[in-house]
């Protein structure tokens, strides 16, 4: 893999995680859906699985962003996402760990303002990691607010980093190049691969990176299955092409990738971005009762609602092994108590 290992040597690193996350066998699933018999393995990749700030995907795009700002002198991050943004919390949580200051523009993205989702789950973590919050009113552009205050903290002679939603940007979706690059290791350690990677698409930047970095391998990018979360399925595949052509161009990568290489299922956006759907609902409760596993009600858990159904309707073939990669955001679960209560 000597492309993928350009990465680690050319462009600075913040470490993150605590090496490779574990990949586990989810085998109350399996027997709950009766896959033995057709030869289908399921496992899942504990990307929620971290110390720092309670864990999850956007770390390993941080740890080339904020690789990025040690190395260019800056003492401020200023990020933007939705209320309950896990991005901003492991921005925040990073953050408070290798000293930078950290300003967090959140947008009302999402029709719910009960006391739960305005202040419990990541806004209560972003609080406690020291973030300075900023909660725009409905409707309001929160990147052009993170430009507008970093220019106001740049005059007061501060050096700003900016982040855009998700941490999604060609360098950020390196982390998930890395990422692929850890699951082929996994593979190699272990015998057991997998043909079909099942992952939610937000920003982009994860399936962009995983898609990036197996075309680099050599391997089969359409492996990667992803169920957007946010965007409608044509609009996700094209953000997550360029960005995924972004990070090769950074790798120095020759691989090509192709709009078929990039696929998008939209069953389970439901009324969109973080409302919760029956299936969402259904996923994180099997999850947590089967296998003590937690998923989140915005991403993971419409993930795996989508997965679960490809299970069950014949989409997954007989004998193939399936990789879950578990996100994270279990502290958006607080912000939906009233939705998964029982
Ligand atoms: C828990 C969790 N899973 C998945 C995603 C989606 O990742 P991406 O934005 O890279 O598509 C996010 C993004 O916010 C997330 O917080």
């Amino acid at each position: 893999m000597p492309l993928i290992q350009h990465v680690f040597d050319s462009f600075p690193r913040l470490d993150l995680l605590d090496g490779p996350t574990p990949i586990q066998r989810l085998a109350r699933i399996e027997e709950e859906l009766g896959l033995a018999s057709r030869g289908i393995a399921l496992f899942a990749k504990r990307d929620d699985v971290m110390s720092l700030g309670g864990g999850g995907n956007k770390l390993r795009k941080l740890e080339y962003h904020l690789g990025h700002a040690r190395a260019a002198g800056v003492d401020t991050i200023v990020s933007v996402g939705g209320v309950q943004s896990n991005h901003a919390r492991l921005t925040a949580a990073a953050a408070a760990r290798h000293g930078f200051a950290c300003e967090l523009i959140l947008s009302r993205l999402v029709p719910k303002d009960d006391t739960d989702y305005e202040t419990n789950g990541n806004v209560l973590l972003d609080d406690l990691f020291g973030a300075r919050p900023t909660l725009l009113p409905r409707g309001t552009n929160g990147l052009a607010q993170a430009e507008a205050r970093a220019d106001a903290l740049r005059a007061a002679g501060h050096t700003v980093l900016v982040l855009p939603t998700g941490g999604s940007t060609p360098l950020g979706a390196l982390g998930y190049v890395r990422c692929a690059r850890e699951i082929a290791m996994q593979e190699e350690t272990s015998g057991q691969r997998f043909d079909r990677i099942a992952i939610p698409n937000g920003s982009s930047g994860t399936h962009a990176g995983l898609v990036a970095g197996f075309a680099a391998m050599g391997q089969s990018p359409a492996k990667v299955t992803a169920y957007t979360v946010l965007a409608p399925a044509d609009v996700a595949r094209r953000t997550t092409l360029e960005l995924a052509r972004g990070a090769l161009a950074l790798l120095g990568s020759d691989a090509t990738l192709d709009v078929d290489d990039v696929r998008i299922d939209d069953a389970q956006l439901g009324d969109g971005y973080g409302i919760p759907t029956q299936g969402m609902k259904d996923a994180v409760r099997l999850a947590a009762s089967r296998e003590g596993l937690l998923l989140d009600p915005v991403y993971s858990g419409k993930a795996f609602a989508g997965l679960l159904h490809d299970l069950r309707h014949g989409i997954v073939r007989d004998g193939e092994q399936v990789l879950f990669v578990a996100t994270g955001g279990a502290p958006g679960l607080y912000a939906y108590r009233a939705d998964l209560a029982g």
